[in-house]
């Protein structure tokens, strides 16, 4: 059965890796649309990113540019993992692809609206869209079948100590949308961690095609940070909630009441994981994934760039 999804980002490398496995299998999954959120870079350069991308690739799609700030901190672009452009490392087109004159939470509802079935939202960057959505049409809730996104970590952190970067940009977003009682599939740093591919990977796909070398010139821009520290590979993370959604038998998971920290000099955006027991069932507010088949899901993830330049 086809799944219909918004893919909420901020193009940023790994963004762009998770929609190109995404329109490798439209069969299973049917985008029915792009919102894009400040993040990685502010919200139009992530927008002109994803407009270029698709350009690039031969690909038509609905863009509806989001919110330019997180609801209450400022925006804190990170140049230094993405660039000024926010997707510096591929020469791309000017674009084509046109960027809808609807703001991202007018598509939502627009999409929800007119849907007779419901959506799953794929969350790839700060929340600040889907929570305002959520505040905003709460009728529309029930048309949500759930909210995938890449964010949080268990233990661990990227932007501080024990905070990941989307829910640390906007962690007020990410409290209501913890707290909204849509289930939630959460894909922190650990599995992301896991999903990892390794840079021979990344070098082998140059020269096979259009769009394996767009990821090849993307994706050597993105694990320069690792490479640098004599590491070798680099986490996929956006492409997990893809990869769950398409493959879950590849992953381990379990549900945990989860709360968001929104201050604190270490810990703003920290994802509070209780993995105290026994767990009252009421408060298991996500699906945490745990583990992932590293193999499987990167022979996946290569597949569907061959299939994208066979198309
Ligand atoms: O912490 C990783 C996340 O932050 C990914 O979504 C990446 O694109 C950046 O937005
Ligand atoms: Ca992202």
């Amino acid at each position: 059965m086809t799944r219909k999804i918004i893919i909420d980002c901020d193009p940023g490398h790994d963004d762009v890796m998770a929609i190109l496995l995404a329109l490798a299998h439209p069969e299973e999954l049917e985008i029915l649309g792009y919102t894009t959120v400040c993040g990685n870079q502010l919200v139009e350069k992530v927008t002109a990113n994803l407009a270029k991308v698709l350009t690039a690739i031969g690909k038509s799609g609905k863009i509806a540019m989001g919110c330019d700030t997180p609801l209450h901190y400022a925006p804190d672009p990170q140049p230094g993992a993405h660039g000024e452009s926010g997707l510096d490392g591929p020469i791309l087109p000017e674009a084509t692809v046109k960027v809808l004159d609807k703001h991202a939470i007018e598509f939502m509802r627009d999409v929800l609206e007119n849907s007779d079935k419901k959506i799953t939202i794929v969350a790839l960057g700060p929340l600040t869209n889907i929570a305002v959505f959520l505040k905003t049409y709460p009728h529309l809730r029930s048309k949500i079948e759930c909210i995938t996104l890449m964010g949080g970590s268990i233990y661990s952190g990227n932007i501080l100590p024990k905070a990941e970067f989307n829910i640390y940009e906007d962690p007020h977003a990410a409290k209501i949308v913890f707290e909204s009682s849509i289930p939630i599939i959460m894909s922190g740093l650990e599995v992301c961690n896991e999903a990892s591919i390794l840079h021979t990977e990344i070098d082998a796909l140059q020269g096979n095609g259009k769009v394996q070398d767009l990821a090849h010139d993307i994706l050597q821009f993105f694990s320069k940070y690792n490479r640098d520290r004599n590491k070798d590979r680099s986490p996929l993370f956006d492409v997990v909630p893809i990869m769950h959604l398409l493959h879950p038998e590849y992953f381990t998971s379990q549900k945990f009441p989860v709360h968001i920290e929104v201050a604190g000099e270490y810990t703003r955006g920290m994802t509070v994981v209780d993995l105290r027991e026994p767990r009252d069932p009421n408060t298991l507010n996500a699906e945490v994934l745990t583990h992932c088949d590293r193999d499987k899901f990167m022979k996946v993830f290569l597949d569907a760039l061959i299939q994208l330049d066979k198309n």
